[in-house]
């Protein structure tokens, strides 16, 4: 079976990626080298000098992934800022500056970025729609899935069984423009 890197030292999106892969034709393989992310103001030029920058130090081919959450009523932020804000405040100071907020809206975006055998580049995006509570509720997941709740949904992310989640994520509609790109 080929394998695929993936360049992350996430293990939630590593779990996500080995899921979704099942039994496509490859084999997602975990590589945790640590690659600059740039202050840029889109997640595709984050994952653009990300691709550049590893095209120098390892082989293809390799993903890497970049993803964030973007509040409507922050107009987009935290965005690129994603993890630092989850990083520095947590969960509860996110809740904290939603307090009183009405308008609770925001979307996932995830943009994974290719560089196939070949050294060709490719990138794929993934939006999941939805709002964020003012709580936390449920043990799956990562990240911010504790308090955001999808679209047409009563649970959040990490109240949905993993397929679920797969199934509408941001990052599981990437990876099926992804996969799809592969096996053409
Ligand atoms: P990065 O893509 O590794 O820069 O991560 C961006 C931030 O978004 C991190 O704080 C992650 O925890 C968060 N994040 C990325 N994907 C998800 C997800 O599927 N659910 C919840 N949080 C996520």
């Amino acid at each position: 079976m080929p394998k695929l890197q993936i360049i992350t030292s996430n293990n939630g999106k590593i779990k996500e990626f080995k899921e979704i892969f099942g039994d496509s034709k490859y084999l997602p393989v975990q590589n945790n080298i640590d690659y600059p992310e740039i202050q840029a103001s889109s997640l595709e030029e984050v994952v653009d000098f990300g691709l550049s920058w590893l095209r120098e130090k390892i082989e293809p081919p390799f993903v890497i992934d970049d993803s964030g959450v973007f509040i409507d009523n922050f107009d987009g932020f935290p965005g690129v800022y994603t993890r630092y804000v989850y990083d520095t405040i947590g969960l509860a100071g996110v809740l904290r500056q939603m307090e009183g907020v009405d308008n609770r809206a925001c979307t996932f975006r995830c943009v994974l970025g290719l560089l196939t055998e070949s050294g060709e580049r490719q990138k794929f995006v993934g939006e999941c729609s939805g709002t964020l509570i003012n709580e936390l509720r449920g043990d799956g997941g990562f990240g911010y899935d504790p308090i955001f709740i999808p679209e047409g949904f009563d649970k959040t992310f990490a109240e949905l069984a993993s397929e679920e989640k797969n199934s509408i994520s941001h990052r599981g509609k990437a990876m099926r423009k992804l996969i799809d790109f592969l096996l053409q």
